[in-house]
């Protein structure tokens, strides 16, 4: 079933101290407006590999084992900065999936390509190259978050029209591959500099079921501002 999340994405801030009262913060907030039932935790990336000499890195049991319950994976900032490809996003997206962990899978385009004409086909080659090797029932543990690049910590967001569209193609290619109960039930939520003031515009889109924030969920306020837009 099609489910309404919003996602609070930290990336590289907070302290343990200010990561535990924003998280204090934010669950008693969430607890008083819907339920604390409700909220969920998750990593925001995961290793390509289970164990072993791989220095540095976090792998999905490790992550499972912390209670989480999701894994952000193929944010533009991890594939920009990172070099993550597609074929390595595959096997963390299986990695996560087998260790229990629900996957938020990021895609979306640059500015160029945005510009240039060739968002669509960019997005639509981070679903299928990543994705489309899962059967149905694993779909059910797989949000999609349209990330536009250009609108990410820019302050700039893509116009709840220009959002909708994005989803609806999404939802449209997993009709194509899966059929129309697998792309009725995904979630896909829109991410890039929504706030308060423009979530409500965006979540009352029939294709945008919620959001991943980032500069906007580190103050409890602005992020429950966003919670309650709906
Ligand atoms: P932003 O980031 O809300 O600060 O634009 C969104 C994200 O990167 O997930």
């Amino acid at each position: 079933m099609r489910k309404n999340i919003v996602a609070g994405n930290w990336k590289m801030n907070t302290t343990v101290p200010e990561g535990v009262q924003l998280a204090k913060d934010v669950c008693a907030a969430v607890a008083a407006e819907i339920g604390d039932a409700n909220v969920g935790l998750a990593a925001q990336n995961c290793a390509d590999h289970t164990s072993g000499a791989y220095t540095g890195e976090v792998s999905a049991p490790m992550v499972a084992s912390t209670g989480a319950n999701y894994v952000i994976l193929g944010h533009s900032e991890r594939r920009g900065y990172y070099n993550e490809s597609y074929e390595m996003l595959k096997t963390k997206v299986d990695l996560a999936l087998e260790n229990g962990l629900k996957v938020i899978f990021c895609c979306g385009e640059s500015l160029e390509e945005r510009e240039n004409g060739s968002f669509k086909e960019v997005i639509g080659a981070e679903i299928r190259d990543s994705l489309f090797h899962l059967t149905a029932e694993q779909m059910a543990n797989i949000v999609i978050a349209y990330e536009p690049i250009w609108a990410i910590g820019t302050g700039k967001t893509a116009t709840s029209d220009q959002a909708q569209e994005i989803h609806a193609f999404i939802r449209g290619l997993l009709a194509d591959q899966y059929g129309a109960q697998v792309a009725d039930d995904m979630t896909i939520l829109y991410g890039g500099s929504c706030k308060p003031s423009n979530a409500p515009e965006l979540f009352a889109k029939p294709d945008i079921d919620g959001g991943l924030i980032g500069g906007a969920s580190l103050k409890a306020g602005d992020f429950m501002g966003i919670v309650t837009a709906f």
